[in-house]
């Protein structure tokens, strides 16, 4: 009998397998279909940072700069994802399926909003999830700064609510390895989530205006994160997960991401575009995989390929570059 069971922020998950925060959990019958899928937990959408503070404090003031007016957009956004609906959806996902439901924020700073994650502990999330959305493209702030905001965030938070939290950063950082690294000291967050997946924008040559690329990822994506997973799984606190996310479409992809010592992966693109169903025949390739190679559980092999933190992964990497893009005439 294998075992595909992994501790994910200290809860026990049947698989491997969660299902990113996104629209996928946006009704209790998807989540329900999502669980009889396979999935070994969910994480809600997220409700905004400016959501929880607009709707009481009405302090988003117009905007002209982006060319429509923010407020609005903010107030219709409100009105359709509002706080209560949201704890309301906790509830209900709690009452329907047996799996962990986690609840997400996407956040820019530590405010008030902070007591909310009080409220979705009280509704019965059985994790908060912090989506950091502080990308670097305020040419006035420093790594510095945008750093600070990262480790007030968690502090506030980890004082607020005591159900584990997983903490969803970007790979913009100037040093992050060092960066992941002091988050998981800090021991205020029970997991970091490699990557989150942001607007990017496009160009419509013809028509001469902005457009944005592809929502969904593409497998090719996933060699980002395998590199940190890789670099990083056994540096941080042991106690600290590290959880693969954006570019995994495959059962095979998932082995890969364990090997670099995943503690688990989110999955949101692969199941838009393929179904929930894909789930399913994603475990049938990991225990195929694990029955091949006499592994009875996870843990046997989590982490076997990770980058050995004894090795210096600087010359590392560079001799690697060396070697595959140096011959190439
Ligand atoms: C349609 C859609 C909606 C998403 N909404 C959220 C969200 O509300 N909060 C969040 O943290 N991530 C959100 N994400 C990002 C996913 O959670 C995930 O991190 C990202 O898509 C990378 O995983 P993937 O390659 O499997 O898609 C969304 C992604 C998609 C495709």
């Amino acid at each position: 009998m294998l075992d595909l069971s992994v501790n994910y922020l200290g809860i026990k998950l049947e698989n491997p397998i969660v299902v990113a925060s996104s629209g996928l959990s946006g009704s209790i019958e998807k989540i329900k279909t999502l669980e009889a899928n396979g999935a070994a937990a969910i994480v809600l959408k997220s409700l905004f940072e400016e959501q929880i503070l607009a709707e009481s404090a009405h302090n988003i003031s117009k905007d002209e700069t982006f060319g429509y007016d923010v407020h609005d957009y903010i107030s219709s956004y409100i009105r359709d994802n509002s706080i209560g609906d949201y704890i309301q959806h906790i509830k209900n996902a709690k009452a329907a399926v047996s799996i962990p439901v986690i609840a997400s924020i996407n956040c820019v700073d530590a405010q008030e909003w902070m007591n909310w994650a009080k409220k979705f502990e009280e509704a019965g999330a059985d994790a908060i999830e912090i989506n950091m959305s502080v990308l670097p493209s305020d040419h006035n702030r420093t790594s510095a700064e945008a750093e600070k905001a990262v480790f007030e965030i968690i502090e506030a938070v980890r004082k607020v609510i005591s159900i584990p939290i997983a903490l969803k950063i970007s790979y913009y950082s100037a040093s992050l390895a060092n960066f992941v690294k002091t988050i998981s000291w800090t021991r205020n967050v029970d997991g970091i989530i490699l990557f989150n997946r942001y607007y990017n924008p496009d160009i419509d040559i013809e028509n001469l205006k902005i457009t944005s690329s592809d929502v969904f990822s593409s497998p090719s994506d996933n060699a980002n994160t395998l590199r940190w997973v890789s670099i990083l799984s056994q540096v941080i606190d042991e106690k600290v997960d590290l959880i693969a996310t954006t570019g995994i479409h495959s059962g095979e992809d998932i082995i890969k991401q364990l090997l670099a010592g995943a503690t688990a992966v989110q999955l949101a693109s692969a199941i838009y575009i393929h179904g929930p169903e894909i789930i399913m025949s994603m475990l049938t390739i990991i225990e195929d995989w694990m029955k091949r190679h006499n592994f009875n559980s996870i843990n046997e092999f989590r982490g076997k390929l990770a980058f050995d933190p004894d090795k210096n992964t600087v010359a590392f990497e560079r001799i690697q570059f060396m070697k595959h893009f140096g011959g190439i005439e």
